[in-house]
């Protein structure tokens, strides 16, 4: 239920502290309208087995998600031991939270050159089994999903950080440049019906990396890989200028396949910029969310895949821990407390102005 006029008036005092920034005073917002409701289209989240146990976390993936990425446990160096055992403990609980709540899966990650497991790295002067190893790997991980998996990263992050080539760790090294177009074969022979994604970070913010992903997608799509989706992770911060949130979106629509926001977030401290306080980073932020959100349901119907999110508190984000972590930033659509933000609003909004 909305509450009315008059308790929000009532709650004026409270709301104009929350607005300075006062992350501390208890902060009467009216209930945000559940972001499913808004969508027409899958909205997802990540999330890790440990927040299953949170009843709070799970009311809000249930009220507001259609969608579950593995934040972390259906990732290589999770599932696969140095021994070459597989471990899909953690992978099956939210597989069965998935099930279990009608949720769909998107699985993450077959091949990331950030992750070298020791049982590839064995390999990797022998070709024939290293192929033969990576083909048994992506059957076996993306078989055990399949029919709940919508959809797999195949191949994160494959563009030079800073756009200008490519790079490939151990899977280039064992099978060669044309790894990407073996792992999506592969993927494919592994589950027919699911969306192949390649997946990648600082399309928005970098030209010369989107280009390369461009070219990339293009390089694939012609020697016959069936890359059949286009992930933009979509990791921002609040320095970023205005029109650019869309940018990617709208390079990427061209290709006429299924996108999808992988992994937003938008951090309030990241970046080189001169904002104020709490308030008006928030507020930023909240303007960089719809823009993405618009330029995301403006699309053709066939292209939604889904808008997922990097989870679902600030305090669940993963830039608040890790070497690089900032133990203050915001960068979710709920704060610490579970309260809607002003970027949830703007999100909604857009989803609402596309219909
Ligand atoms: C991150 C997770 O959020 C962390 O919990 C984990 O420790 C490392 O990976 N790009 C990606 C994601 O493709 O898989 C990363 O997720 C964030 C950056």
């Amino acid at each position: 239920m909305r509450p009315s006029r008059r308790a929000l008036i009532a709650a004026a005092p409270a709301l104009a502290l929350a607005a300075c920034g006062h992350r501390d005073v208890a902060q009467p917002l009216p209930p945000a309208r559940p972001l499913k409701a808004t969508a027409r289209f899958p909205v997802g989240t990540s999330l890790m087995t440990g927040e299953l146990q949170e009843p709070q976390f799970v009311g809000l993936v249930r009220s507001n998600f259609s969608q579950i990425t593995p934040e972390w446990e259906m990732k290589m160096e999770r599932i696969l031991g140095a021994d070459g055992s597989l471990h899909f403990e953690a992978a099956d609980q939210i597989a069965g939270f998935c099930r279990d709540n009608g949720l769909r899966l998107h699985g993450t990650t077959l091949v990331w050159y950030s992750q070298d497991p020791p049982a590839f790295e064995a390999l990797k002067d022998n070709r024939a089994a290293f192929e033969a190893k990576l083909r048994e790997y992506i059957g076996a991980v993306m078989g055990r999903y399949k029919g709940l998996a919508r959809g797999w990263d195949v191949v994160n992050e494959a563009v030079a950080e800073n756009g200008d080539g490519y790079r490939g760790g151990v899977w280039a090294a064992g099978l060669g440049d044309d790894y990407a177009r073996l792992a999506f074969e592969m993927a494919r022979e592994a589950d027919p019906g699911a969306v192949l994604f390649l997946n990648d970070y600082n399309l928005e913010q970098m030209p010369a990396k989107l280009n390369s992903f461009q070219r990339l997608a293009e390089r694939l799509l012609k020697a016959g890989a069936p890359l059949t989706g286009l992930g933009t992770q979509s990791h921002l911060d609040i320095s970023l200028a205005k029109g650019e949130a869309g940018v990617a979106i709208k390079a990427l629509a061209r290709f006429g396949l299924p996108i999808h926001v992988s992994e937003l977030d938008i951090s309030t401290v990241g970046g080189d910029f001169s904002l104020g306080g709490d308030a008006s980073r928030l507020e930023a932020q909240a303007r960089i969310a719809g823009e993405i959100a618009e330029a995301f349901a403006v699309l053709p119907a066939h292209q939604r895949y889904a808008f997922t999110v990097w989870g679902v508190r600030d305090k669940d984000s993963w830039l608040r821990g890790g070497k690089s972590g900032h133990p203050d930033d915001q960068p979710l659509l709920f704060d610490d407390d579970g309260r809607p933000k002003p970027a949830l609003s703007a999100i909604e909004a857009a989803f609402a102005r596309a219909k």
